[in-house]
């Protein structure tokens, strides 16, 4: 996997990716609902979608990207309001439909956006949560969003952002599905291709650092100041800059080298380690650190399609949460580290029985 910079549209991005249907097929292995803190969140981004200053009609048409197991779409669907959902893995977009959520399972495209104008009409509000990131072909993606919103229809997508990225040298948010890691810059950059515009962004604490970008047709809404004010921050930080990346890259070899010394360590002192949550992102860690079964012995999660399987690379098995209860390690590695909140108030026996944790994010320790 390698890392590029584009100085003229300020995005951090992959340079290679594997094929999309390798990624997102009838097997995906990720379900979005299996966090409360995650319910709660789409809960609320679904309030803020009704409540909106942009909701220009009483009966609106919302279309969300990669509606994954409908954990948004659902509260819109609970209210009557019209939706869509496209979603490429088959399996997810089954459950979403399973819970009364209208899902087509296909790639979102400017093809496909407009068949959906063809039969449904333009869309109010265009939602897209931790997705666009996963998207290569995204100026096709942007045409798809322009050709299918009303004039005064508005986009709201988040994901990681590259700012937190940056502070917390967070680098195990570059992953195979993540092509892109978004800044207000480099979003408005790209929009801004397609006559379109950045209105407002809003951060948000979801995967460890995330942030909302609300769009509009050119001129159809004022720019709120929340958008010059964090340009003018991500000026400051250096995300304009390439030499801020080259920081960044020293800050991971740091980082990596302080934790696989910790691990060694403490499987010289005859410790044993765990992981905790085979998250997405542990796949960076552990391929690029090369951390395998001599260091972690294995890796619990609640997700039963991730349980009986193999770390990719690296080999470790993932085994169900179970395990980590009848058999804990005596140092869990939070692979999940966005979810620590929610895992540690989980974990209280745990602690309690002298299990510590390991963490890397936004420095490698034990606590
Ligand atoms: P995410 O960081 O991409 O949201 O993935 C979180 C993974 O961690 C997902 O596979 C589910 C797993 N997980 C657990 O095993 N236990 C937990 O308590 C939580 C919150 C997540």
């Amino acid at each position: 996997m390698e890392v590029g910079y584009c100085e003229e549209s300020k995005m951090l991005q992959l340079t290679t990716q594997p094929a999309a249907e390798i990624m997102f097929h009838n097997q995906y292995a990720f379900y979005s609902s299996t966090s409360t803190s995650m319910e709660r969140h789409f809960e609320d981004f679904a309030s803020s979608v009704v409540n909106s200053e942009y909701m220009q009609t009483r009966g609106p048409f919302i279309v969300e990207l990669g509606c994954n197991d409908g954990i948004l779409l659902k509260h819109f669907a609970k209210r009557g309001i019209r939706h869509l959902g496209i979603e490429p893995s088959e399996n997810v977009a089954k459950v979403a439909n399973g819970h009364g959520v209208l899902t087509i399972s296909d790639f979102f495209s400017l093809d496909i956006a407009e068949r959906i104008v063809n039969d449904s009409g333009h869309a109010d509000f265009f939602l897209a949560a931790n997705v666009m990131c996963h998207i290569p072909n995204i100026v096709d993606v942007a045409k798809g969003i322009r050709s299918l919103l009303k004039p005064t229809g508005v986009v709201m997508f988040e994901d990681p952002y590259l700012g937190d990225v940056v502070a917390k040298t967070s680098y195990d948010q570059i992953y195979d599905e993540h092509v892109f890691l978004f800044s207000a810059m480099s979003v408005q950059y790209l929009f801004g291709l397609q006559d379109m515009e950045l209105i407002d962004v809003l951060p948000q604490k979801t995967h460890g650092g995330s942030m909302r970008y609300v769009l509009s047709h050119r001129g159809a809404y004022p720019i709120k100041e929340s958008v010059t004010d964090l340009i003018a921050k991500e000026k400051l930080q250096g995300l304009d800059r390439l030499t801020t990346i080259q920081t960044l890259r020293a800050n991971v070899e740091r980082s990596r080298d302080q934790l696989v010394a910790l691990l060694k360590t403490l499987r010289s002192e005859g410790k044993r380690i765990a992981g905790y949550g085979a998250t997405s992102k542990s796949t960076t860690i552990l391929n690029y650190c090369g951390i395998g079964t001599d260091l972690v012995e294995y890796i619990s999660d609640t997700t039963p399609i991730k349980q009986g399987k193999f770390t990719p690379g690296s080999h470790i098995p993932v085994v169900p949460y179970e395990t980590f209860r009848s058999n804990p390690p005596d140092y869990a590695f939070l692979f999940a580290w966005n979810h620590a909140e929610e895992i540690m108030a989980k974990e209280k026996d745990f602690m309690s029985a002298g299990g510590k944790w390991i963490v890397h994010v936004p420095e490698v320790k034990v606590l």
